[in-house]
């Protein structure tokens, strides 16, 4: 696994966290049986989670993301892929069981990494660090969805892309989103609470966001705590390539 790019925003002598990015691709063809039946390398949840989604194209989607998602922590906890376990933290809006995902590792010695995970279209972005993240991944919208949701974001938000030209503004709102996103996951919140009430036009208070570099006609961002400089080590290959449906998990 050799990494694709590097970079840094820490001044000289600050004590830095690496993050690792992984924006990956869905290799073509089919990784589901025909009859979209689950992998077994697949836990309970995301057995049922998968059962739910009605197309076909959304099952394969989800099935490469959670393979994704298993391959990059499998490596870095040094177990295979299916040997990863998660669990949900609370969410800190309602205590409810749909907080920030984490992995379940009793045995451990130490704090398991943090992670974060996006899908849109036929890529899926990862992140993993020390430092709590969140990290999102869109592909460019349609000029008709920018219209309708743009009522719904934060006052400074509109304005700004108000003033931004025709020919930028699904770019710049697809930015813009991934960085609300970002902060929705970092904090566990999701989505409500950043929509309206977060202007992500500048840094929030106490977080730092990122745009990272992403394939054509997509854009990501990240957000860790502002305390946090980070090294950033970008990667476009998996550490397990997804098996294919026929053959026996890894
Ligand atoms: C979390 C959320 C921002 C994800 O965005 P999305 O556009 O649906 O999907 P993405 O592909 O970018 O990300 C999905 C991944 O985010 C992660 N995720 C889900 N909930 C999360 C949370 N609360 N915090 C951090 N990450 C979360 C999961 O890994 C999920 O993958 P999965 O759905 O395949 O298991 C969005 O679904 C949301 O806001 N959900 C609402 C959460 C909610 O019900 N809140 C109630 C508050 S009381």
């Amino acid at each position: 696994m050799t990494h694709d790019l590097k970079w840094s925003d820490a001044p000289p002598g600050e004590v830095r966290d690496q993050v690792g990015v992984w924006i990956v691709r869905a290799p073509a063809g089919q990784r589901l049986p025909p009859d979209g039946s689950p992998p077994g390398w697949l836990d309970e949840k995301e057995r049922s989670r998968l059962a739910a989604i009605p197309q076909r194209s959304g099952k394969e989607a989800y099935a490469f993301a959670h393979w994704a998602l298993r391959s990059v922590l499998g490596s870095s906890l040094g177990c295979p892929p299916r040997g990863v376990a998660f669990l949900r933290q609370p969410c800190p809006g309602c205590g409810g069981a749909h907080g920030r995902p984490a992995i379940r590792d009793p045995d451990r010695g130490g704090e398991p990494p943090e992670f974060s995970m996006s899908h849109s279209g036929d890529h899926v972005a990862i992140a993993v660090a020390e430092a709590t993240i969140g990290i999102d991944i869109e592909c460019h919208p349609t000029p008709e969805s920018v219209a309708g949701y743009l009522p719904f974001l934060h006052p400074r938000e509109q304005q700004w892309l108000g003033g931004r030209p025709a020919d930028e503004l699904v770019r710049d709102f697809a930015r813009l989103w991934t960085r609300k996103e970002a902060m929705a996951k970092a904090t566990g919140q999701g989505m409500a609470a950043v929509m309206n009430r977060l202007d992500l036009t500048g840094q929030p208070l106490g977080w730092r966001v990122r745009q990272l570099i992403a394939p054509p006609g997509y854009e990501a961002s990240f957000a860790v705590p502002a305390s946090v400089h980070v090294d950033v080590i970008m990667y476009e290959d998996l550490p397990h390539p997804m098996p294919e449906a026929e053959l026996e998990p890894v």
